[in-house]
C-alpha cells in the first residue's frame, strides 16, 4: 500500500510542475497543442523511470565487503553515535555480522548497493527467549524514502517466519528517531527496555 500511495504522491508532484510549466507557455502564448504535447511526454518519460528503477536483492560475498563498509559509514552519516567510527571498525564489524547471521543480503537499486541487512534465526534474547534478530539493517542515504529498508525488513521477517519463530527483535538507538519511527510503521513495538542507550523493540510474526 504504501508503495502505491508513495507512486500516487511522486505523480501528483510531477502533475504539478506540468501545471506550473503550462502556465508558463501560456503566459508566453505558446499554442494550446504544445503544453498539451510536453504534458504527454513527460507523463511518458515519468512511466519509463519508475518501470525502469530496479531493486535486485541478493546475498552478500566477500567480494561486497569494501561496498557494504562504504554503504554503512554512509547510513549513519546523521547519527555517527550508532555507527562505526572508522573503516578498520566498520570491517572488524562487518566480519562479526557475517558470523552471526542467517540471513545477510545487499540491495542493489540500477546496480548499485542501496543497503543490506544481518539477520539471525538463533539468536536468544536477554531472557533467554528464541527470538529472530534483526542486527543491522541500514540504506546508503542518498536511496533513503524509496521503500529499501521496507524491502529488505520484509525479507528478514519472511525468513524468521519459515524458521518457524513467533518474535523479531532488535534494538534501535533510542536517539535514532528515524529509524525507530521506521520500525513502529513496520509493526515493532517499543518495549520500554533501554540498554546503554540502545531501545529495544520487538513484533509478533
Ligand atoms: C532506517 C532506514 C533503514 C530506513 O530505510 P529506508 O529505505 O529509508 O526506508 P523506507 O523507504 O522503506 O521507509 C521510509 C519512509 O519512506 C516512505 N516511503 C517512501 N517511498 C516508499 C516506497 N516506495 N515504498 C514504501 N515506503 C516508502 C515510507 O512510508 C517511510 O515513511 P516514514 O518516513 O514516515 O517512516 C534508513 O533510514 C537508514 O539506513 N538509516 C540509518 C541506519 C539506521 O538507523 N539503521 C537502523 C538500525 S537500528
Amino acid at each position: 500500500m504504501t508503495s502505491v500511495f508513495y507512486l500516487y504522491q511522486k505523480l501528483i508532484i510531477k502533475i504539478g510542475c506540468f501545471i506550473k510549466v503550462g502556465r508558463l507557455l501560456y503566459k508566453n502564448n505558446l499554442p494550446y497543442a504544445n503544453l498539451k504535447a510536453f504534458g504527454e511526454i513527460g507523463l511518458w518519460l515519468y512511466i519509463l523511470l519508475i518501470v525502469m528503477e530496479k531493486i535486485k536483492i541478493v546475498p552478500f560475498n566477500s567480494q561486497m565487503r569494501e561496498e557494504v563498509i562504504s554503504l554503512l559509514m554512509d547510513a549513519y552519516q546523521d547519527y555517527p553515535q550508532y555507527g562505526e567510527a572508522t573503516r578498520k571498525q566498520a570491517k572488524k564489524y562487518i566480519n562479526w555480522l557475517k558470523n552471526h547471521s542467517t540471513l545477510f543480503e545487499v540491495a542493489y537499486m540500477d546496480g548499485r548497493p542501496a543497503g543490506f541487512i544481518v539477520a539471525d534465526a538463533n539468536w536468544k534474547d536477554l531472557k533467554g527467549k528464541k527470538v529472530g534478530e534483526i542486527h543491522e539493517l541500514a540504506v546508503r542515504k542518498e536511496f533513503w524514502d524509496r521503500g529499501i529498508g521496507k524491502k529488505l525488513l520484509e525479507r528478514a521477517v519472511k525468513h524468521f517466519r519459515e524458521r518457524g519463530l513467533d518474535t523479531a527483535g532488535l534494538w534501535a538507538g533510542d536517539k535514532n528517531e528515524r529509524a525507530i519511527r521506521f520500525y513502529k510503521k513496520n509493526g515493532f513495538q517499543d518495549t520500554g527496555l533501554v540498554y546503554y542507550g540502545w531501545l529495544r523493540m520487538e513484533r509478533k510474526l
